[in-house]
């Protein structure tokens, strides 16, 4: 499963680029506006530390508008993803760059039928959003799982992008479930790594291995 970090913030990337564990990146309106940064600028700050996906959301809500954001951001980096909502134009576009060979992530998805409306569209990424159906008292992940039994009935190739989780339980369930990629906020993508009994463990291997009085694994 790849892992995408989904903030504009280029600090928060670039502090997580390094080891190789991060996929690419998703942005959206919210985030950009959150970083105070020009987004056509911030878009090409990623897109030179990230060689990876990088999702870049149109505003416009038109069709022939979305086209034309889409087309500027496209232009920035080879690696852009032109993200769009889904609406009815939002799928028409997405339908004319995939017929063109660009890249999409069709976001905002919140039910079964939306994400069959995207794959046959010709989405190259769905995002359903799992925390914003969770808070709305819905079932996040049921959405998940629904999405890849009906992918994997009728061979649409869209990858299924779970977005907006709330946390690492979240990201766990998004692999078992075949997610193709989930986008974390930095702060849950950093708890990954931890589990208490790693630094318990870590903490008692190191203190026997003082007790023995060498540096390092030198004699000395
Ligand atoms: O970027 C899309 C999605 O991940 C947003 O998440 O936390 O704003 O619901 P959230």
């Amino acid at each position: 499963m790849q892992l995408f970090l989904d903030t504009a913030d280029i600090s928060q990337i670039t502090a997580r680029m390094e080891g190789g564990l991060v996929d690419g990146i998703t942005t959206n309106p919210s985030l950009i506006a959150k970083s105070g940064a020009d987004i056509m600028e911030r878009i090409a700050e990623i897109c030179a530390v990230v060689p990876g996906p990088v999702s870049a959301e149109v505003v416009a809500t038109g069709f022939e508008g979305m086209l034309e954001e889409g087309r500027r951001l496209r232009a920035i980096a080879d690696n852009v993803v032109v993200k769009l909502p889904l609406t009815t134009d939002g799928l028409k576009a997405c339908r004319t760059f995939a017929d063109e060979g660009i890249p999409t992530n069709v976001t905002l998805c919140f039910s079964l039928n939306q994400a069959l409306l995207a794959a046959k569209a010709g989405a190259t990424f769905v995002s359903p959003f799992v925390g914003r159906i969770d808070d709305m008292g819905g079932d996040g992940l049921g959405l998940l799982e629904a999405i890849r039994e009906v992918y994997d009935q009728y061979g649409y190739e869209t990858g299924i992008l779970a977005a907006s989780l709330r946390s690492v339980t979240h990201v766990e369930m998004a692999a078992r479930i075949g997610c193709d990629a989930a986008t974390l906020p930095p702060g849950i993508f950093d708890s990954m790594v931890n589990h208490p009994l790693t630094d318990s463990g870590l903490k008692a291997f190191l203190d026997d291995w003082k007790k023995t009085g060498r540096s390092g694994l030198s004699q000395g």
